[in-house]
């Protein structure tokens, strides 16, 4: 990057349940950044490619959908989001546990990993980006300002999702989410291509036991200390 055009970067990283995408969004909001959900994007490709009957296996066909999808991110005017993609409204869909699934089995595949690389940079414009994944602050922005690395008690994030998806109307089971969070956990962190590890430069906040205000607080304060923001 130029000098003079530097976006500044945050990077949060971490596991399923650690509360990425709350906290990722509160930073963003109080920083009037744009905010980056990545794992919407890998829950896109895999929920696009049941919709169109692509088959389980089909590499290069989630791969093409992953180049090709037109993804919309927005506001459903009542402080929660809308999202869309190729035009429909897939927002209830693309947060159930079975979309989760099935995005961390086409996250597993270099191809559809590679056809998301750039439509994920695009997003780091200014004032800055809030980035939320596994690999933010690994492979997406290696120089990322400031990574954080964000987990918590595995009992504690299947909690956490259980009262998500049962706000959300959703049904859930909480012995059944916490098998499918351990499974999704060791997917994401076993495969070959940019596993769910923590950037060496990472800062590790383990938020079991806080409240939200209190890991958006450290986060921010985190940035202060670097001289990010005021
Ligand atoms: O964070 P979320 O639960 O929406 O992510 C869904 C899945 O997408 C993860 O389990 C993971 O396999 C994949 N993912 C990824 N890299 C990212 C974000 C998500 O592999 N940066």
């Amino acid at each position: 990057m130029e000098a003079g055009s530097h976006v500044p970067v945050v990077t949060i990283d971490g596991p399923s349940g650690s509360g990425k995408g709350t906290i990722s969004r509160e930073v963003a909001r109080h920083l009037g950044w744009h905010l980056l959900d990545s794992g919407a994007l890998y829950r896109l490709v895999a929920l696009l490619g049941s919709l169109r009957g692509v088959p389980p296996e089909d590499v290069a066909g989630h791969a093409a959908l992953a180049r090709a999808m037109d993804v919309e991110f927005g506001g459903n005017g009542q402080g929660g989001e809308r999202i869309r993609v190729d035009g429909a409204d897939v927002t209830r869909d693309v947060r159930s546990e079975t979309t989760g699934q099935g995005a961390s089995r086409v996250a597993a595949w270099p191809a559809v990993r590679d056809a998301l690389l750039e439509r994920q940079r695009a997003f780091a414009r200014a004032p800055g980006l809030v980035a939320d994944g596994r690999d933010m602050g690994t492979v997406i922005f290696p120089a990322a300002d400031l990574k954080i690395f964000l987990t918590a008690s595995a009992e504690e994030r299947a909690l956490r999702r259980y009262k998500q998806l049962k706000e959300k109307g959703s049904g859930a089971n909480l012995a059944a989410l916490s098998r499918e969070i351990a499974e999704r956990d060791r997917r994401d962190s076993t495969r070959a291509v940019a596993p769910l590890a923590p950037a060496p430069d990472a800062r590790i906040v383990d938020s079991t036991g806080m409240s939200i205000v209190q890991v958006v607080a450290s986060v921010l304060a985190a940035g202060r200390a670097q001289g990010l923001w005021s």
